[in-house]
């Protein structure tokens, strides 16, 4: 049975395998990030993942990855359901994202597209947004209240 946790910094490694795994970076990711991030768990055994990397009241909602045996089953919506609760109580008003192949998932949610000129300066700087993803990603972005 997978439980719902915030992740630990030993989760690393198998956070790294995870994304690997669902063909996203995670080269720039440490210990630090995982205060931010949820995952569905068996002790140290994660399935699907998510987090955020705040910059204020905006945030950069990355790493929603889950293991390709285990999709269609409500992981994905229940984590994103879960790290914008997060988000909001830790004071963030939008979240922004990049996305190669789940552009309509996230529109499902109410993420709308966004030129890349409009995303803030500070997203636009973390290591994710400015190397990682693809330059042909799309942008997205959602007010959270
Ligand atoms: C996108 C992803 C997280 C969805 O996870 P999941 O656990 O399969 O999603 P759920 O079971 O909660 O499905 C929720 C709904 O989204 C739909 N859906 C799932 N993946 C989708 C995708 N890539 N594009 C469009 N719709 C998708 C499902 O059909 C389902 O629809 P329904 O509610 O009408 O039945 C998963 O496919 C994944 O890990 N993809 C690879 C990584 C990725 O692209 N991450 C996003 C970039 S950060």
């Amino acid at each position: 049975m997978f439980s719902i946790r915030t992740s630990r910094p030993d989760d690393l490694p198998a956070l790294k395998t995870l994304l690997a795994t669902c063909g996203l970076p995670s080269e720039d990711l440490t210990a630090q990030h995982l205060e931010h991030f949820i995952v569905f768990a068996q002790s140290s055994r994660i399935v699907a993942s998510v987090g955020i990397e705040k910059l204020g009241t905006d945030a950069l909602l990355r790493s929603l990855a889950v293991d390709p045996m285990m999709r269609g089953e409500g992981f994905g919506n229940r984590l994103l359901q879960e790290i914008e609760a997060h988000a909001l109580r830790h004071g963030v008003r939008r979240l922004y994202l990049l996305t190669t192949s789940a552009d309509s998932f996230f529109e499902h949610h109410g993420y709308q597209r966004v030129e890349r000129s409009a995303v803030p300066e500070s997203i636009r700087n973390t290591t994710q947004y400015a190397s990682l993803c693809p330059a042909s990603a799309i942008c997205m972005c959602k007010s959270l209240s």
